[in-house]
């Protein structure tokens, strides 16, 4: 049976990085989709329409790949997105948007995932976070963003403590800022070469996925390079 991991953000900056760099490892690659987006030609890629704020539709994706003897040996969860704001800029329609789009779309495939790991004896969980979510003085502005990656370190907390005695964990990559074309036409001055290439990140999460980066735990991986 092929090692397979399963990757939601797979067509974003960071997440073609990653499936390119887990394809190259020997992986079988599973990924969603949004209506009317084209699923990718690789056919080592098997893509397929899921809501990710439908936690049903989540489960029954897992299931519809397990059942047909596919083994996930991790999840992968990179949806996300940002939002700038101060508190006097911050509402709860802002902040509710932020959540779902990064805490709910990671939430909902790491609830399935978790379960299949327990009936499978293991399995890891990479999640992303952000530095505003650590540092006050970054999230300060960007509160709705900083609040809602907030949720992603402790939901690793939990599924640690809760994975602890069945072989299951959750890590945290928390990059920068990462060198990709939206942030160059956002930041045209900045210097490009203190942000962190997707494909270094790319390179943490596939060690991650390593027998050895399977030995650690509570891994939160600060990924700035000289930003
Ligand atoms: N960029 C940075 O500097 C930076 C820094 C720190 C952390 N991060 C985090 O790193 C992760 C990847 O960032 P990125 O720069 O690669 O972002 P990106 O290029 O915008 O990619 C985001 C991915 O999420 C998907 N997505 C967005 N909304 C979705 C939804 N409602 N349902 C399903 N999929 C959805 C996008 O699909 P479509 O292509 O179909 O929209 C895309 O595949 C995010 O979690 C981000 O918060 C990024």
């Amino acid at each position: 049976m092929s090692k397979s991991v399963l990757i939601t953000g797979a067509s974003g900056n960071l997440g073609g990085a990653v499936t390119q760099k887990l394809l190259s490892d020997g992986y079988k690659i599973f990924t969603t989709i949004v209506p009317n987006e084209k699923a990718p030609a690789d056919e080592r890629i098997h893509a397929k329409v899921v809501d990710l704020f439908d936690e049903h539709d989540c489960a029954v994706y897992v299931e519809e790949i397990t059942d047909s003897g596919d083994d996930i040996q991790a999840g992968v969860l990179l949806v996300g997105g940002f939002a700038m704001g101060s508190i006097a800029e911050t509402n709860i329609g802002a902040m509710d948007k932020m959540i779902r789009l990064n805490f709910y779309t990671a939430f909902s495939m790491a609830k399935p995932l978790f379960e299949y790991f327990e009936k499978r004896g293991g399995g890891q969980i990479i999640l992303i976070g952000a530095r505003p979510a650590l540092k006050a003085k970054q999230g300060k502005q960007a509160v709705a963003y900083s609040l809602s990656k907030s949720l992603i370190f402790h939901l690793a907390d939990i599924i640690n403590e809760s994975g602890k005695d069945k072989n299951i964990r959750a890590s945290v990559v928390v990059p920068s800022t990462i060198d990709t074309p939206p942030n160059r036409q956002s930041m045209p001055d900045a210097d490009f070469s203190k942000w962190v290439p997707a494909e270094n990140i790319a390179d943490v999460i596939s060690f991650l996925l390593t027998d050895s980066g399977s030995m650690l735990r509570e891994t939160v991986v600060k990924v700035y390079n000289q930003a």
